[in-house]
């Protein structure tokens, strides 16, 4: 795939208000006692139902015109992130502010604005495109009920987005089994264009294509960055895809964030045990079987998170200290931080 994507753009990011801020943002699940559970309940056990904090006291800056990379393994709370951040999700304590403004202190023109703003583009777009809707009212209804385009404009406003996504204006009245998995993103992608958005949330967005079909996809998403001024937040498990379309990486584990630096900086000089372990996973363009480091040791269950550094059971450098207190997230250099004990030994 490397060889057939183009290098990321220059970011025009700015430096100003950020388009979305995070601050001290938890999402916790609260998961009920299934029905064995409670005929065992009846028998006299103590089966009670279970907390998983699925992303836990997570800060972070979206700044206009930048695309973040969040990574981590599966179960780490990426697309809840992601879900909060698009308001598809309350989160459970913390605070979401757009433009500057949070959330809460919205009055409904503002909350409009951050719903249409923040779009979300899924991993299985046939799972998330209704099967017996025509792509033109896939991508076309939304925009015409939120004032965005005149009905009597549709066809035409379709016609176009279905233009810049790469597909052919003539399909507007297929349905969404009539094309392949590529094309069908793309009407994900001029669906989500159709709100004209600011922020556009991939979660797994090209995980479920071919490999060619990936990179044609990331590569519709640069051009489309520059075309809109699109902000993007890719979330994946895979540090390579994400690495090739990030001005910044995001590294996720047990809900939190471990590590934080630009996109660069996370390939050469990586901080944190787990962004290090997750590269040796990556398969290089020299190994064409995938002759890769696993990381050792089980993923624990977001539900009985381990105490101290979450990461400690399976940390190569974990110390007696490590298993009792949480590293906090510490800057190394400017937009660089990470939470690992071992920076305070390097201070
Ligand atoms: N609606 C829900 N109810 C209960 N638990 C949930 C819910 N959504 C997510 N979780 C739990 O929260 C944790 C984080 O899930 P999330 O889907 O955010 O992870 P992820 O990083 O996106 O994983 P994947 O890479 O598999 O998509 C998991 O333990 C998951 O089981
Ligand atoms: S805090 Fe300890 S266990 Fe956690 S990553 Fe650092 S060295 Fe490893
Ligand atoms: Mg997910």
């Amino acid at each position: 795939m490397e060889t057939l994507l183009e290098s990321t753009p220059a970011s025009p990011v700015s430096t100003g208000t950020p388009l979305l801020q995070l601050q001290g943002i938890s999402k916790r699940f609260v998961q009920d006692i299934d029905l064995a559970g409670r005929i065992a309940n009846l028998m006299g056990a103590d089966n009670r139902a279970s907390v998983v904090h699925a992303v836990a006291d997570v800060d972070l800056e979206i700044r206009p015109g930048e695309v973040i990379g969040v990574v981590g393994e599966s179960g780490c709370g990426k697309s809840t992130l992601g879900r909060v951040i698009a308001g598809i999700n309350p989160p459970t304590e913390g605070t979401v502010s757009y433009l500057g403004k949070p959330i809460g202190e919205m009055n409904a023109t503002e909350r409009r604005a951050w719903g249409l703003g923040v779009q979300m583009i899924f991993q299985n777009p046939m799972a998330s495109l209704n099967p017996r809707m025509r792509v033109m009212d896939i991508v076309g209804e939304a925009p015409v009920v939120h004032g965005l385009v005149k009905a009597k404009d549709k066809a035409e406003y379709v016609g176009a987005l279905m233009r810049q996504v790469g597909l052919d204006p003539d399909y507007a009245q297929r349905y969404p089994h009539q094309f392949s998995g590529g094309q069908r993103q793309r009407i994900g992608i001029a669906r989500a264009l159709a709100l004209k958005p600011r922020l556009i949330v991939c979660d797994e967005a090209v995980a479920a294509l071919d490999v060619s079909i990936q990179a044609q996809v990331l590569n519709l998403f640069l051009a489309l960055r520059r075309e809109f001024d699109l902000t993007y937040l890719f979330i994946s498990h895979n540090l390579g895809v994400v690495g090739h379309v990030s001005d910044r990486v995001v590294i996720m584990y047990l809900g939190r964030i471990v590590e934080v630096a630009p996109t660069e900086t996370i390939f050469s000089a990586p901080n944190h045990p787990y962004t290090q372990a997750l590269l040796s996973e990556l398969p290089t363009l020299e190994t064409t079987r995938r002759a890769y480091q696993p990381i050792k040791g089980e993923l624990p269950s977001p539900l009985a998170p381990p105490p101290g550094c979450a990461f400690h059971p399976r940390c190569p450098h974990a110390m007696p200290r490590c298993q009792v207190e949480a590293p906090l997230l510490r800057t190394l250099q400017p937009g660089h931080t990470s939470a690992c004990h071992l920076n305070d030994l390097s201070a």
